[in-house]
Formats: C-alpha cells, structure tokens, sequence
C-alpha cells in the first residue's frame, strides 16, 4: 500500500510586515499593497495548477533579507528569491517547480547569500 507522498517541495513565504510608519523595510509592506497578495496568489495558483499538496506553501516570519524583500525561500535547494511580484512567483511555480529549472534572475545576489558555515564549527 502506498503511502500519503511526501511534499516535493515546500515553499517559504515570508509574511513579516513592519507596522506602518516603520523605517525598517518588510515583505509585506503598506507601501506595496501587491506585497499583501503575494501569498494568497501563491497558494490560489498552486491549486489552480493542481500541485498543491505536492507543493506545500508555509506562512513564515522574517527570513533575514529584508531589504531584499517580498521574499520567499524554496526546499529543497535553499533557493532565496527576492524583490516579488505575482508575476514572477507565477515564473518560479511554471519554469522552477513544475519545469526544474531555477529562475536565476530572480535569485538572491551571491554577496547577499554565502554559503552555509558548517554548525559543527560554531557549536561551544
Ligand atoms: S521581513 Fe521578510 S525577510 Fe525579513
């Protein structure tokens, strides 16, 4: 008997918003109301398409790259996308996760993204 199917992919939404009038720059942001769409987009094209599920969005808080934001991050592949729009979360759901192909002009730049410093290093 089969299983219920792991999620392929899950996909991190990051849903911080600062309250109005904070300097501090968020992804969800009065200043941009397409910001406050961005997930339910996301997760209303997932269905759309069939693959949610197989695709699982999660609501989360700040992921540290705020200035970069709206953001999401996308597991597995640790694949940071920055600067949102509908329309190119719709790229990322066709050519990344149905087509396999990372939409590279959308990725977080490198200086922004280094890679991972081994835990083992740093563990006292
Ligand atoms: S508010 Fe989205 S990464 Fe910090």
């Amino acid at each position: 008997m089969m299983g219920i199917p792991q999620p392929t992919f899950y996909i991190f939404k990051c849903q911080q918003s600062a309250p109005p009038g904070m300097p501090k720059p968020s992804c969800v942001s009065q200043n941009n109301p397409e910001s406050q769409e961005l997930m339910q987009y996301l997760s209303q094209t997932l269905m759309q398409k069939g693959i949610i599920g197989a695709v699982q969005p999660i609501q989360s808080s700040c992921l540290g790259r705020c200035q970069q934001g709206p953001v999401i991050l996308v597991e597995p592949g640790h694949t940071m996308y920055v600067g949102l729009t509908k329309e190119k979360i719709g790229r990322i759901i066709d050519e990344h996760l149905i087509g396999g192909k990372v939409v590279q002009e959308y990725v977080i730049p490198e200086q922004m993204w280094g890679d991972p410093v081994e835990v083992s290093s740093l563990a006292r």
